[in-house]
């Protein structure tokens, strides 16, 4: 007979049936369901979500309307190859994202996740320039598939054992300005500017470079954001050597900003812009944009794949861009982000192991010091995480020694579920530093 194990059994066997690489994370909570801001443990308790799937969940765990919309379309249609079959979600969809990704973007390449999304701007890159080079960022991360790991540098975990990488691939500092021995940010950005101009001078041609890939706010590497003026630096030399500006927004896109987009938010145009996460609110999709005269020249059948623009998942992208539209996310989020703030400074005052605290929108983040010195603690952050996780409260950390508490609750969040959650937090960081 076939055993079939109840799902406390098949916990406890977790070590022995998912990878480790993905599964031996932290966590591992045993989760019934989740709605809004909320997780619902197998434990009976209630957690509040500042992570938001990774940052995927913009309009809140399984949004009524989202759900229904999936469910709806799933009814009709699961699967549909694009190239073959054409259907209303996914030309419905890239119209609807012409109307709001930066760059003018308005044509599209889909895929089914991030990664995915900056495979396809960095082939689109290669193909349409004829140029080998690409120009990436200390402190990135694009993704785990061969490509994108090529570009991540956010930690060195993510690349060791798996080399090597796509050649032809050159880093640059990205600046951040708290970590920088710079006086203050624009010399910062000075700096990171110079690295480009050493490559040009040492390394790699301009000529020779396809394009320059940065997330124009760093996530995984630690919720960094540039000066603008280094954004619009990376502008003009793109625009002086013929190269490609691409945008991550896999992280920083729909809404979480308080624009649509962190291009919006922070004042510069893209040539490219990778979308993924927040897109459909939990449903597996990602997208290459860029404007037609760009796009149009990438070949016909020279990339493609099997599961993008799943009918589903458009169906859930449509009904969350309006969610985010008329339930007022973006405003929602610039309200609830800079009260967190306020919150997070206070805290700052009254304790001395916070090191920085910065954000826009509600991509908050507090960076956790030793006390009195710059120096990174990652080891106070997985205590806070872990007092914060026994209160009700789940965050996950970023940054390069994961010092870096990260705040991304949906952005459906209200004040009341901010104070609770802002609260359980500060205790948690209090009873470090006490
Ligand atoms: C900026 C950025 N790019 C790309 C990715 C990769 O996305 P995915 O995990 O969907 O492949 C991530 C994931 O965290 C990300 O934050």
């Amino acid at each position: 007979m076939i055993e079939t194990p109840s799902f406390d059994e098949l916990l406890s066997r977790l070590d022995q049936l998912l990878a480790p690489c993905l599964a031996q994370d932290w966590p591992n909570l045993p989760t019934e369901r989740v709605e809004g801001v909320y997780i619902y443990g197998r434990d009976g308790r209630r957690y509040l979500d500042f992570l938001s799937g990774f940052g995927a969940c913009n309009a809140g765990h399984n949004h009524p309307r989202v759900v229904a919309a999936a469910r709806e379309q799933m009814a009709r249609m699961v699967h549909a190859p694009v190239g073959v079959l054409a259907h209303e979600p996914l030309l419905r969809l890239a119209w609807e994202l012409g109307q709001i990704t930066p760059g003018a973007a308005d044509m599209f390449f889909f895929g089914s996740s991030g990664a995915e999304a900056v495979e396809g701007a960095i082939k689109l890159a290669r193909y349409v320039t004829g140029r080998p080079a690409i120009i990436g960022f200390l402190g990135s991360f694009h993704g785990r598939t061969m490509g994108v790991a090529s570009l991540t540098t956010s930690k060195v975990t993510y690349r060791d054992g798996h080399g090597p990488f796509v050649p032809d691939v050159h880093f640059a500092r990205f600046p951040y300005p708290y970590r920088s021995s710079a006086p203050d940010a624009e010399a910062c950005a000075e700096e990171a500017l110079e690295d480009i101009e050493r490559l040009f001078e040492h390394v790699v041609a301009p000529r020779d470079v396809a394009a320059i890939i940065l997330e124009p706010i760093q996530g995984e590497g630690g919720y960094v954001i540039p000066p603008r003026s280094w954004l619009r630096a990376l502008r003009a030399i793109c625009d002086e050597h013929g190269i490609l500006l691409v945008f991550d927004e896999v992280q920083t896109g729909f809404g979480r900003t308080g624009e649509w987009f962190a291009a919006q938010a922070l004042g510069v145009e893209p040539d490219v812009v990778c979308l993924a996460k927040g897109i459909a609110n939990g449903f597996p999709l990602g997208a290459t944009a860029a404007r037609q005269e760009l796009m149009s020249q990438w070949g016909a059948a020279s990339h493609g794949t099997t599961y993008g623009g799943n009918p589903i998942a458009c169906a859930a992208s449509l009904a969350t861009l309006q969610v985010i539209r008329e339930e007022n996310l973006m405003e929602n989020a610039k309200v609830q982000g800079a009260y967190m703030l306020e919150v997070l400074e206070e805290l700052q005052a009254e304790t001395r192991i916070i090191g920085d605290v910065r954000g826009i929108g509600l991509m908050i983040a507090a960076e956790v010091v030793r006390p009195g010195t710059k120096e990174p603690n990652t080891e106070a952050v997985q205590r806070i995480k872990e007092r914060a996780l026994e209160g009700g409260m789940l965050f996950y950390p970023c940054g390069h020694w994961s010092q870096t508490i990260r705040l991304i609750p949906p952005l459906t969040i209200d004040r009341a579920q901010v104070d609770e959650g802002m609260d359980i937090l500060r205790r948690a960081v209090l009873a470090e530093a006490t």
